[in-house]
């Protein structure tokens, strides 16, 4: 039978819950589909830093680098908040993507027919939204040189960054996005800030000219600001968004939102070549870490993504996806996507909804 090594980073907060509920239905599918995984937990952010003092051990992104896949919760808290920046959580989460290569994150936002009621928004703007941000992950103002401190000639204390995008790094994640709409509704829309900034004149220039190789998806571009807003007056125009590193970041939040709540979006980040990291682009919520309440089907569903973008195991992919449905359908909720007569599970009976509704449900087709 099929075997693959699985690098397992719970990392901080409720990383550790959602994780474990995660690996529980990895285990799962696995003996259902004659799958084997062999499981290396390795230490990462902060609770790498207090193990090892740095957030990123070399040890684990070794095991990162030669496993098949990796499935990370999440990371960060305020205890390493005032740390120095290369002794932040966040830092070691940087590296891990820039050491995978992982350039391209895959970020769906798709609002359940279970979970209408639980968006913010009306029922008539929310139903049937189903996008993908395609996110630059390795590059942009995130990594970008010049950065630090500095004092300018009045003594006043400066921080800076810098956004840069080189052609190469826009094209090929323009391609994994042009290939994304290809495969879903045909339309791609690219944000950028083409108005203000040079990073994104170029952007838009790259993307342009790239359009006719794909004369079967439709291109349109839109500005960041104007973007944000039509995420929350009218989401059903959009198929898939192709951005820069941060204001994806900034998007996916938003939209995670129309779905109900942040706790229900996975992400994939994919490279050329070499393992993909799986996670939810959710943090580490510090304020209800340890409390048995975070949602864990945005990590359960980036277990579905790694099964299917990673590993190429669709019909394993397909039966967590249907379990999470079906745990939805049969009214287990928590905290975040709770409503009215609807059953209140913490983290841990949640996971188990879902281990039942995978045993139960039928293979696949
Ligand atoms: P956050 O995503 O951790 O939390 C924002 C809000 O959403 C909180 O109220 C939290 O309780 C809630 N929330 C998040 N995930 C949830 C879930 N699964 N179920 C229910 N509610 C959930 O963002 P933040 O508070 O800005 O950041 C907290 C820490 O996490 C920071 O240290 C930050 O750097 C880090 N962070 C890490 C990642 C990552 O590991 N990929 C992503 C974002 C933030
Ligand atoms: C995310 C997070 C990270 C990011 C942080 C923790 C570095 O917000 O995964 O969305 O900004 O990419
Ligand atoms: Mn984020």
């Amino acid at each position: 039978s099929k075997s693959y090594t699985i690098t397992l980073l719970p990392g901080d907060g409720i990383g550790p819950e959602v994780i474990s509920v995660a690996k529980n239905a990895l285990q799962l599918v696995a003996s259902l589909e004659g799958i084997k995984f062999k499981f290396n937990e390795m230490p990462m952010g902060g609770a790498a830093l207090d193990l090892t003092g740095v957030p990123l051990p070399e040890e684990t992104l070794l095991s990162a680098k030669q496993s098949d896949a990796v499935l990370l919760g999440a990371i960060g808290g305020y205890k390493w908040d005032n740390n120095e920046k290369h002794l932040k959580p966040e830092t070691g989460l940087l590296q891990l993507r820039e050491g995978l290569k992982v350039f391209a994150n895959l970020r769906p936002a798709t609002v359940l027919p279970q979970l209408v009621d639980a968006s913010t928004l009306k029922k008539e703007v929310a139903e049937g939204v189903d996008l993908m941000v395609v996110r630059e992950l390795t590059g942009g103002i995130y990594f970008g040189k010049p950065r630090g401190f500095s004092t300018n000639e009045n003594g006043d204390e400066l921080g800076f960054n810098t956004e840069v995008y080189a052609a190469h790094e826009i094209d090929r994640i323009a391609r994994v996005a042009f290939e994304t709409a290809r495969k879903r509704r045909g339309k791609l829309c690219s944000v950028d800030k083409a108005n203000v900034l040079e990073a994104s004149m170029l952007w838009r220039k790259r993307v342009t000219s790239l359009a006719s190789e794909y004369p079967d998806v439709e291109l349109s571009h839109m500005y960041v600001d104007n973007a944000a807003m039509q995420l929350v007056r009218n989401p059903k125009q959009f198929d898939t968004i192709v951005t820069n590193n941060i204001f994806g970041d900034i998007l996916s939040d938003e939209a995670s939102m129309i779905t109900g709540s942040i706790g229900m979006l996975p992400s994939a980040s994919l490279g050329e070549s070499g393992p993909g990291l799986f996670e939810p682009i959710h943090g580490s919520a510090p304020d209800i870490a340890g409390q048995d309440k975070a949602n864990p089907l945005a990590t359960v569903l980036s277990a579905a993504m790694l099964l299917k973008y990673g590993l190429g195991e669709e019909k394993a992919a397909l039966r967590i996806e249907a379990a999470v449905l079906d745990t939805l359908n049969r009214g287990f909720r928590t905290g975040d996507i709770h409503s009215a007569g609807l059953n209140l599970v913490g983290c841990k009976e949640m996971g188990e909804q879902v281990l039942k509704s995978i045993d139960s449900s039928v293979p696949a087709a």
